[in-house]
């Protein structure tokens, strides 16, 4: 039998191998040992830490993915600010720069490094006895949320990091999602029917918010840094830091250049705008920093920027094409959107041939017409859009665009409402809006059906299965049919039912939400649901009730009264009561407590008994609100321990501030 101490050896040497086969893979791009070998190194060290509990550290490589999912993300305060850059869009601009520098540093000689900006978000990683200890977004500059768990996830960032000089230091950086895996990761939520990513960057600033480490280490995130900062040791140039990075084993891009003048700079920047569109990752321009940490002491900075950097932002990626065709499409609510078709052009890695147009006025301000070569632009977003239309090129025979009179789909007259800017199909049973309600139906933030995406949905209408979202619970009657279907057999056909069965357990907010109800929605759903309580008691509601909820309008209240007053719909109703959906919610307004109820309640610290979130499910099942800010229409401020500002403010102004145990005696 091994002693502790040789065990505690064998964890610490085969950690060692998996960080340095991280870094040869993720940092250096270039492994040694084939995945089988790495996932057998794992497989011994997550044994021996089955087995010696007590040898786990919180750097061992096995914690990447760990934890209980994050309920609310701490603040962090940046020790130094992280600050934004100012931006250039030309050549005069850099030139401009080069001369404020050039002005302040009075003459002195001094060099720019040149480096990528990367279209991420910045990430602050503080290491304490080179360790990781916490990581932070860049929030408004002065403080940002925690995000040390997800950051963890991401194996190029070294969980231990450092050397003889370096122990105690904070990296800065960008985090970002390479474009292929972006690509990836959006077939991915097609495929499961859910939301489409609108670009890179949002993917990775969602990812890096989302709640459950699990679902971050799911998605690639990568990351360069390009700062560094330690009071150990005294950092005398830019150029040295990345050194120093790259010495430390963290990801530096290689696309970094010293310049000594601001020629040089422009070389580099044309350089990097030419193999832009190769590079993996995005870049939307160029980063140009003075050199010497002495010099861009003495230059500072200016509100939040600094005046010894900037951004050379590249243009926006643009194409000329032509207007093959400009077409309606219909939504679930009957607003029709038009879309130019366009012929198709390649641009910034992709074959665009379709654009929006967003509504009528749009092509109307532009004149946009079928036939017309146009402008557009793709930013990092999925949609292109049309920016303007190249009049030269218009033919003499052009005319403008005319709104269509009847609907694309269903040929039925369009109406447009007078204080509305979209036309509308109002035929409730146009086949486009018969589809559409059904998608917001089973849609993530509705029922949740997974599996019954786009085309199954079309499937199943076309062949008279499905008419509207109730007939959806009646699906199982159609199982052998649907079995026999090409695309589908026994088991896909048995998941679908059994995601729908399942959706039965959705809350009634849900289920309100669900039902389409025109101006209602996730937040509204759930303050109508909570302060009614049921179904009935909301249809059941004078507009004058609906009205007294917080935050609803009279136009919300208008929409639920429509909604209820049609007999289809009431109809439809029924029949998902019949079904067994939940047309109530669990803590009825039986429950008011009338210490609470009406009362607007801020919590603030770390509160030991509850989650913030059920704290404030407790406060708006007996009928109160909660708040984020503090003000004298407060009522109560919760503070748990380490309360700050919030609290201040709240004996600033006289408001009552309970502790967790006034707050449970408040609430029995
Ligand atoms: S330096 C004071 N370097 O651009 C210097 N930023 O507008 C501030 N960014 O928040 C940051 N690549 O998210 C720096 N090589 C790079 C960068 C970079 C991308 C982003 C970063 C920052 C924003 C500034």
């Amino acid at each position: 039998m091994a002693s502790i101490t040789e065990i505690k050896k064998k964890a610490a040497s085969l950690r060692e191998k998996i960080k340095d086969a991280d870094y040869k893979y993720f940092v250096l791009d270039d492994p040694d040992i084939d995945d089988f070998k790495y996932d057998m190194i794992m497989k011994e060290l997550y044994e021996l830490e089955k087995e010696y509990p007590e040898l786990i550290t919180a750097d061992s490589p096995t914690q990447r993915v760990s934890g209980e999912p994050t309920k609310v993300f701490k603040t962090i305060e940046h020790k130094i600010p992280m600050l934004s850059l100012s931006n250039s869009y030309n050549f005069q601009e850099l030139v401009d720069f080069d001369n404020r520098v050039k002005n302040i540093l009075e003459g002195a000689e001094y060099e720019y490094v040149c480096e990528l900006k990367f279209d991420g978000l910045a990430v602050s990683l503080v290491y304490e006895n080179g360790r990781l200890k916490t990581a932070a977004t860049r929030g408004d500059g002065m403080k940002g949320d925690e995000v040390t768990q997800n950051i963890k996830t991401v194996r190029s960032i070294p969980l231990t990091a450092g050397n003889k000089n370096f122990s105690d230091f904070e990296v800065r950086g960008e985090l970002f999602i390479k474009k292929d895996d972006f690509v990836k990761i959006n077939e991915e939520q097609e495929l499961r029917g859910e939301k489409i990513f609108a670009n890179a960057r949002n993917t990775a600033a969602g990812t890096i918010k989302l709640k459950d480490p699990q679902i971050v280490a799911s998605r690639p995130l990568n990351f360069y840094s390009y700062f560094i900062y330690s009071d150990e040791v005294k950092i005398i140039s830019h150029y040295e830091s990345l050194k120093i990075l790259e010495q430390l084993k963290f990801p530096v891009n290689k696309n970094y250049y010293k310049a000594s003048g601001i020629n040089e700079v422009k070389e580099f920047c044309d350089r990097m705008e030419e193999i832009r569109e190769s590079l993996p990752y995005d870049i939307d321009g160029i980063v140009v920093k003075v050199n010497s940490i002495a010099q861009q002491e003495i230059l500072g900075s200016v509100s939040r920027s600094p005046r010894w950097a900037i951004a050379y932002k590249f243009k926006a990626k643009e194409a000329e094409t032509k207007i093959l065709d400009i077409v309606c499409q219909v939504g679930r609510t009957g607003a029709v959107t038009p879309v130019a078709e366009l012929q198709p052009v390649f641009l910034a890695g992709s074959t665009i041939s379709r654009a929006t147009l967003h509504n009528f006025d749009e092509i109307k301000r532009k004149d946009i017409r079928k036939g017309d070569y146009v402008k557009i632009e793709k930013g990092g977003d999925v949609i292109p859009k049309v920016l303007s239309v190249i009049l030269e090129r218009r033919t003499k025979d052009s005319k403008p665009y005319k709104i269509p009179d009847n609907c694309p789909v269903c040929k039925t007259k369009l109406e447009k409402p007078e204080e509305e800017i979209y036309y509308y199909c109002p035929n409730y049973n146009c086949p486009s809006q018969v589809l559409g309600r059904i998608e917001h139906f089973v849609s993530r933030n509705a029922m949740e059906i997974e599996g019954l995406g786009t085309s199954i949905i079309q499937i199943f209408v076309e062949n008279g299965f499905l008419k509207n979202f109730a007939d959806i619970y009646d699906l199982k009657k159609y199982r052998d049919r649907i079995i026999d279907m090409e695309r589908f057999g026994l088991k896909s056909t048995d998941n679908i039912l059994t995601a729908i069965e399942n959706s039965k357990q959705k809350p009634f907010e849900k289920v309100l939400f669900a039902l389409g109800i025109r101006h209602i929605g996730e937040r509204t759903a759930k303050l109508l649901s909570s302060h009614f309580g049921s179904i009935d008691n909301l249809m059941n509601a004078a507009e004058e009730e609906i009205l007294i909820v917080h935050e609803i309008g009279p136009k919300i209240a208008q929409s639920v009264k429509t909604f209820f007053s049609d007999r289809k719909n009431l109809e439809l109703v029924n029949r998902l009561k019949k079904s067994g959906l939940k047309f109530e919610s669990e803590k009825k307004q039986t429950k008011l407590n009338e210490k609470i109820s009406g009362k607007i309640f801020v919590l603030t610290g770390t509160l030991d008994k509850y989650k913030r979130e059920d704290a404030q499910k407790i406060i708006e099942d007996l009928g109160g609100r909660v708040s984020s800010s503090v003000s004298k229409k407060t009522d109560f401020v919760l503070a748990g321990s380490e309360a700050g500002s919030k609290l201040s403010k709240a004996q600033e102004l006289g408001v009552k501030v309970l502790s967790e145990n006034d707050f449970e005696k408040l609430i029995k």
